[in-house]
């Protein structure tokens, strides 16, 4: 199952590129909202994210961190960060443009989650 770990990873990656990627292309524009990257983006942060999760403890894959070495507190909070990103994704895609609060918020939530990912 390591190598159905590996393809999941992968594509929390591309969930990461496609959320902060959205963010990011809309920086200079004038008409700033929630675009289909973004929602995608954040979906495939939750589900593959629960899946990185689910599989170890499931005892059929081996994280790269190693199951004992995670903080699960680290984990929590980048669930909670990704669902909060995922409802603003949602809300902000039903409502006209411009939205400049939910895009920055997504934008600066997503790189926390990465900073936390990283850093912590
Ligand atoms: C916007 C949301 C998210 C972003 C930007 C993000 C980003 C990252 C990054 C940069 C890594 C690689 C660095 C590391 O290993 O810590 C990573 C790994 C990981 N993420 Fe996320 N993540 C997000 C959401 C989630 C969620 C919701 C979960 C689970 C509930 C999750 C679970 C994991 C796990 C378990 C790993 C470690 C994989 C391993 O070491 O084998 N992530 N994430």
């Amino acid at each position: 199952m390591d190598i159905v770990y590996d393809i999941i990873l992968i594509l929390h990656f591309i969930g990461l590129a496609s959320v902060v990627g959205g963010f990011l292309v809309q920086m200079k524009s004038t008409d700033r909202g929630v675009n289909p990257a973004m929602v995608h983006g954040a979906l495939t942060q939750l589900v593959t994210g629960l899946l990185l999760v689910g599989l170890p403890e499931m005892g059929v894959a081996t994280p790269y961190t190693g199951w004992e070495a995670w903080d699960h507190t680290k984990i929590a909070i980048k669930l909670i960060l990704t669902v909060i990103i995922t409802i603003l994704a949602f809300v902000g895609r039903r409502k006209p443009r411009p939205q400049t609060g939910i895009w920055g918020a997504i934008g600066g939530l997503s790189i926390a989650t990465i900073v936390i990912a990283v850093v912590w």
